[in-house]
């Protein structure tokens, strides 16, 4: 089993409008709830590749309740949290003319009881669960500490289990320390970690030195994207760069199919170049799908045979 984490749980809210009316009344023309988050993401394309998951993270309120029925009903296993605030919720007003207006709670502030009370029942799903790979994904919730990621990822490393950790700025800083199987930064992120800017039109082997310092702080492998420019990876045992045709669609939650892939990597112990072209496929594919979360099945099995995948000298 993939167990997925996502601290920072929402419930996605989609309004759709003709044409959107600052400082007016807006009629909603279709409106749609759904349980977001980079760990929902990742558990859904998981899903629908037939690959067991659980998923974790705090949920709060009637908003918390909410987001584990439509888990449910996504046919997603769950084994939430109870936090002591409200889950948050954020809203995409979408207009006819495709611009999309997002409005976002931030979530409620973490105690450490709540933050205790999740550490037990993380460990308890780690003893008790058959859990072969974790994936943590998201920005951290506030009222977390940094480090937060490094404990978990610390805590996975000691019982054996690999941990593909997804995040952004302090909290993946921070979370090198607790050695995570694979990193997942995109460029930005990598950019932010490693402090050095690059030029966009570099040739992917140009990245490996960002990708040696996040390995150097702790990470064993890095798998760094470049969107529409694949996937860079440096791992024990080689370096790659893996590409596919470009496409046009939905970028968001691409990343997390590359997540979703890297987890059924690690959990089918397949090489790292299947791993690769599979990430490189799925994360095209998602960009195909309608939404983040999902892929087009049929663009993901006819990109798996047109992957370019190419050694690079580390
Ligand atoms: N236009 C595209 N065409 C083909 N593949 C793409 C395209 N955009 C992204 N991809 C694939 O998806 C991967 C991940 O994309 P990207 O680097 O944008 O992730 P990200 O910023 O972490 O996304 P998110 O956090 O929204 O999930 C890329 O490495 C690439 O394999
Ligand atoms: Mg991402």
């Amino acid at each position: 089993v993939i167990l997925t984490v996502t601290l920072n749980l929402a419930l996605d809210i989609t309004y759709w409008v003709d044409r959107l009316n600052v400082a007016g009344t807006n009629r909603v023309r279709d409106a749609r709830e759904q349980v977001g988050g980079k760990g929902v993401n990742v558990a859904r394309i998981l899903t629908a590749l037939d690959v067991p998951v659980l998923a974790t993270g705090f949920c709060g309120g009637a908003v918390g309740r909410r987001v584990a029925e439509d888990l449910l009903s996504s046919g997603i296993e769950q084994a939430l949290v109870e936090a002591e605030g409200e889950t948050r919720r954020c809203v995409a007003i979408v207009a006819g003319d495709g611009t999309v207006t997002e409005v976002t709670e931030p979530g409620p502030e973490i105690q450490e009881t709540d933050w205790n009370r999740f550490l037990e029942a993380w460990r308890s799903l780690l003893e008790n669960r058959p859990i072969r790979v974790v994936v943590l994904s998201g920005s951290l919730p506030p009222g977390l500490r940094d480090d937060a990621y490094a404990e978990l990822c610390a805590d996975a490393d000691r019982r054996g289990i690999p941990a593909i950790l997804d995040t952004s700025g302090p909290a993946l800083t921070a979370g090198l320390r607790g050695r995570p199987a694979v990193v997942k930064p995109n460029r930005a992120e990598l950019v932010e970690a490693v402090g050095i800017s690059m030029d966009s039109t570099a040739e992917p082997a140009a990245w490996l030195p960002s990708l040696e310092a996040l390995r150097k702080a702790g990470a064993r492998s890095v798998v760094a994207s470049f969107g529409s420019d694949g996937l860079v990876a440096l791992t024990g045992e080689g370096a790659w760069h893996a590409m596919t045709p470009a496409v046009e669609g939905n970028p968001v939650g691409a990343g997390d199919a590359v997540a979703a892939a890297l987890a059924r990597g690690e959990l089918d112990a397949a090489s790292w170049p299947e791993r690769l072209v599979e990430a490189a496929a799925l994360s095209c594919a998602s960009v195909a799908g309608s939404t983040a979360g999902t892929f087009d099945p049929l663009v993901f099995e006819r990109t798996l045979r047109h992957v370019a995948l190419s050694e690079l000298s580390p």
